[in-house]
């Protein structure tokens, strides 16, 4: 729905002349969601970096990942798709810093010189790559002998975001993820996207698709027929303000294990 922000009067009126205060959790929450999709079109995650490395992230995403890395204490993580690898980075870093775990990447496509920056890095010692099809047999398996059967594993999707992959990509790294820890599918943001003027130009044979073909329709439909996996969002672990929703990229991506 379309609507007017009213500086003078300090509110939002949307086109049926229903007003909400701009100052409000409300009025936030529908800023907020349309600053997602503007952040997206400028592409504003393309211009952070983490010790080095590109992380490709809006920083609230990042920092709820460290909360959740922080709360669950994983013995590995896994991340498919690393690209320039800021995020397996930072993953590794919040490892480092809790004197536990390590990380263990997959992409179908590690560039030589993002693979020279991980293999140089100074947290290289904690951080192993895969490269391949992160559905494929040949890679799952690769991954399954970087893990042994008592450590708590701890999941992060990011790598294809059509429905298809990412269902596979349940499947196959679901067994691996401990009681109590979490699958994350990440970017499930892309259902709302489908209007956005980038996604049209840089999209435009997929595009369409978007509203059901997303990583967040793949997790929910996940949770549901899995009884062991509920779709969780992660506890604020601190907040002394009013705000208590995440402005993220990964709607309905934490899929805890519960059993
Ligand atoms: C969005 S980027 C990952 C960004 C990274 N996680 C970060 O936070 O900086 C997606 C990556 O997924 C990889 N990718 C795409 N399809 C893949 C597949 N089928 N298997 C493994 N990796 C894939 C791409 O090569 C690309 O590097």
């Amino acid at each position: 729905m379309n609507f007017h922000v009213q500086h003078d009067k300090n509110q939002i009126v949307f086109e049926d002349n229903t007003t909400i205060p701009l100052y409000s959790k409300e009025g936030f929450k529908l800023i907020s969601d349309l600053w997602l999709k503007m952040s997206w079109d400028q592409k504003h995650a393309y211009s952070f970096t983490w010790l080095g490395r590109p992380v490709i992230q809006i920083p609230e995403d990042i920092i709820r990942a460290q909360e959740v890395i922080y709360s669950v204490k994983p013995d590995v993580i896994i991340e498919t798709g690393i690209a320039h690898g800021g995020a397996l980075i930072f993953y590794a870093t919040v490892c480092q810093a809790m004197g536990k775990g390590r990380v263990v990447g997959v992409d179908i496509d590690i560039r030589p010189n993002n693979r020279k920056a991980m293999e140089t890095h100074e947290l290289s010692n904690l951080i192993t790559l895969i490269e391949g099809d992160s559905t494929s047999l040949k890679t799952v398996e690769m991954v399954k002998k970087q893990v042994s059967e008592k450590e708590t594993v701890l999941v992060i999707l990011d790598s294809g975001h059509d429905y298809n992959h990412v269902w596979k990509e349940l499947e196959a790294y679901s067994p691996l993820v401990s009681a109590g820890s979490y699958i994350v599918a990440t970017d499930g943001v892309q259902e709302f996207f489908h209007d956005i003027p980038r996604a049209k130009k840089d999209y435009p044979n997929y595009v369409e698709t978007w509203p059901t073909n997303n990583p967040k329709k793949a997790a929910e439909d996940f949770a549901t027929q899995n009884p062991d996996f509920i779709i969780e969002e992660p506890e604020f672990l601190f907040n002394e303000g009013n705000v208590d929703f995440r402005i993220t990229y990964w709607p309905s991506a934490y899929i805890k294990r519960l059993r």
